[in-house]
């Protein structure tokens, strides 16, 4: 078990401590739309898009504590102020405290891949997951999936074109080894140099349904 450093800094928001649906207008001081990352592990690419976007209210969330509080430290380096970082379960927190149709985009970026034939029904990203975040992104709204792992990223792109409600941004491509201006993680920097292709995933909320 992971021993828990405290994390001492504003930008930290403990999940087991949020009220049902927080006012997130108010913790943010204004009302730009919510950003979801899942599984920020260290912060690298979260701290980019938060700069990158301040019009964004950026939620960075992963259970992983020293993981939130290296991004916490990372953000604040940067000053940065649009940035929260939840320490949580992710489908908790989104059905605890995300309302539906608010999200602007919902990031996931090498997902835990599960590798062995029986374990793939932890993987977190499934029908049943992305039907979920359906209903909490906006219309319109933007879902990144990435992954080093082949076999997880051909999955959810084969899985993706029977969800009614979101288009395929990269089609007619089901996926890509490289999107123009996405920033690199640390787990795709440390794939690509094993020599392992990223497997891009984009698409976006439709308007109905
Ligand atoms: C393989 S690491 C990738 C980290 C980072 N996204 C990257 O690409 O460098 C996966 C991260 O997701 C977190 N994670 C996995 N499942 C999660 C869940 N259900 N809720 C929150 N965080 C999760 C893990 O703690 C870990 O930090």
């Amino acid at each position: 078990m992971e021993t828990l450093l405290p994390i001492h800094s504003p930008l930290f928001l403990a999940g087991s401590e949020l009220d049902e649906l927080p006012a997130w207008d108010m913790i943010f001081g204004n009302q730009h739309p919510l950003v979801l990352e899942i599984g920020c592990g260290i912060g690298d690419f979260a701290v980019t898009m938060a700069a990158r976007h301040p019009d964004w209210n950026y939620l960075a969330i992963d259970f992983y504590n020293k993981g939130c509080l290296k991004t916490c430290r990372r953000a604040e380096r940067f000053g940065l102020q649009n940035i929260r970082v939840v320490r949580d379960e992710a489908r908790s927190f989104i059905s605890r405290c995300i309302a539906k149709g608010s999200l602007r985009a919902v990031f996931i970026n090498c997902p835990d891949p599960w590798p062995k034939r029986r374990q793939r029904k932890r993987r977190l990203v499934n029908e049943a997951f992305v039907a979920t975040l359906a209903d909490y992104l906006m219309p319109g709204g933007d879902l990144y999936f990435t992954t080093d792992f082949a076999d997880y990223g051909i999955d959810v792109a084969r899985m993706m074109p029977r969800q009614r409600q979101f288009e395929n941004v990269l089609a007619p491509d089901l996926w890509r080894h490289d999107l123009d201006q996405y920033p690199r993680t640390k787990y795709m920097l440390k794939f690509m140099a094993e020599g392992s292709a990223i497997h891009f995933v984009h698409y976006r909320r439709t308007n109905d349904g």
